[in-house]
């Protein structure tokens, strides 16, 4: 199974590829100097990820061809809606009526919708959700997977299991050469074309030696490259996407500076903004969002997180429920409700409809075992899968008990795809519709 679609080339104009999927055109970012028009693609995240000869092409979409269209269709029909039958509180459907007219939203009309209560009215905020993702992104689901190689972290941020909180807990690094077999067997046994690496704050790998790690994974397989090391420095920042990281996967957490800097010991909020902000003028793909539930945040807080993501012109929201960690100083404080990851998923979706990627995080998915087709029935529309090795995996606790920890990734890929194709989703990232 794989990924991405092939795409054809059909144009080349400096840096920009356009490239046909089905009859639809999108066009993505191509580095690669040979690329000629007519050749075929994979592309991930708006970025030509890698040519594929042409028999192999043609035989991946002759399998697609038959699949393609049906999952569309079935996409369609769950995510058909008639406002009009709702029935229900006029000063919603005159806010989802806006919405759907292609209307932006104003700040209070989201807020309203993240005060809402009501299981029917909120109900109906969902499924608007889904019907506007469906409308401008139709059926395609980013399937990426995670590289977590190091537990350790100097910081003490006041939620987090792999925090200095933490003493009872096995540290753990990945040496380079376990990192570049987990992404060997990620890419090249399970097809995945996209990878986040990922770590804790952990001073033994400097900046150089990320870089290597990166550059060494790009040389040897073509792929999109997350990197996620925290704070690694706006010069650091500038290394990385030298060595051939084109993503950037970190959260703000808290957009209200007080809440952050109360959750993050000797940590300015403007600093992670600067790293954000740097990274996508170098042209980083940004993944950032925050936490949901945390002690003191309203939902002023989290209409100002959604529109911070925003504002960051990010590639994909990653909101996630807080869960307590019995060795951190949060370990007393509740964690929040399905339907409070739901409402952010979704007012994002209406804040973002036509470009955001929405993740259902594994947070999410430990807080309620439902909750991969909820949110993707919500708004969202990407999920991560965990491609690290098991052994080192079930050490990564940043909360306890995270959902598919003890899951090989074939399992996992298997899960995902039946769940995907039930509800009409095809995995796949088409890039950037013209
Ligand atoms: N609950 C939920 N998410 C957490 N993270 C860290 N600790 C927790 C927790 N207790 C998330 C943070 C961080 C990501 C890697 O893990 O949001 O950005």
């Amino acid at each position: 199974m794989c990924y991405a679609i092939p795409g054809k080339v059909i144009e080349i104009k400096d840096k920009i590829a356009r490239i046909e999927y089905f009859g639809e055109q999108k066009q993505a970012i191509n580095e690669i100097d040979e690329l000629c028009v007519g050749d075929y693609i994979y592309a991930q995240g708006g970025y030509v990820i890698k040519l594929i000869p042409k028999p192999e092409a043609e035989s991946i979409l002759a399998t697609w061809k038959e699949t393609f269209f049906d999952l569309q269709e079935v996409d369609l029909r769950l995510s058909k809606m008639d406002l009009e039958e709702s029935g229900l509180d006029r000063k919603l459907t005159v806010i989802l009526d806006k919405a759907a007219e292609g209307i932006q939203l104003k700040e209070q009309e989201l807020l309203y919708l993240l005060n809402l209560k009501d299981p029917k009215e909120l109900g109906l905020l969902y499924k608007f959700a889904n019907f506007l993702r469906q409308k401008h992104l139709k059926n395609s689901c980013c399937v990426h997977g995670i590289i977590e190689f190091s537990n350790y972290c100097s910081q003490g941020c006041a939620y987090c299991g792999i925090s200095t909180h933490n003493k009872d807990i096995n540290r753990y690094r990945m040496t380079k050469e376990e990192i570049y077999q987990a992404a060997d067997i990620a890419i090249n046994k399970y097809g995945f074309q996209a990878l986040v690496l990922q770590s804790g704050e952990d001073s033994h790998y400097l900046v150089d030696d990320l870089c290597e790690i990166v550059s060494t994974i790009k040389k040897r397989w073509p792929c999109l490259i997350f990197a996620s090391f925290g704070e690694v420095g706006l010069d650091g920042i500038g290394k990385l996407y030298k060595a051939g990281a084109r993503g950037l996967l970190m959260r703000f957490e808290s957009s209200n500076p007080e809440v952050y800097s109360k959750l993050h010991p000797g940590r300015d909020i403007k600093s992670r903004l600067a790293h954000l902000e740097a990274a996508y003028k170098l042209g980083y793909l940004i993944i950032t969002g925050g936490l949901v539930g945390l002690p003191g945040q309203t939902n002023e807080d989290l209409l100002n997180d959604i529109l911070l993501t925003r504002r960051l012109k990010t590639e994909m929201y990653t909101f996630g429920p807080f869960l307590p960690h019995p060795m951190t100083p949060l370990a007393d404080t509740p964690p929040p409700l399905t339907k409070d990851i739901l409402k952010v998923l979704a007012v994002a979706r209406l804040a973002d409809p036509v470009n955001a990627k929405i993740l259902v995080t594994t947070g999410f998915e430990t807080l309620d075992p439902k909750a991969r087709e909820l949110g993707l029935m919500a708004g969202a529309n990407s999920v991560m899968l965990n491609v690290t090795p098991e052994k080192f995996s079930k050490n990564y606790t940043i909360y306890p008990n995270r959902a598919h920890s003890s899951e090989n990734i074939q399992s996992q890929i298997e899960t995902t795809l039946t769940l995907l194709r039930s509800i009409g989703r095809a995995p796949t990232d088409l890039g950037v519709a013209l």
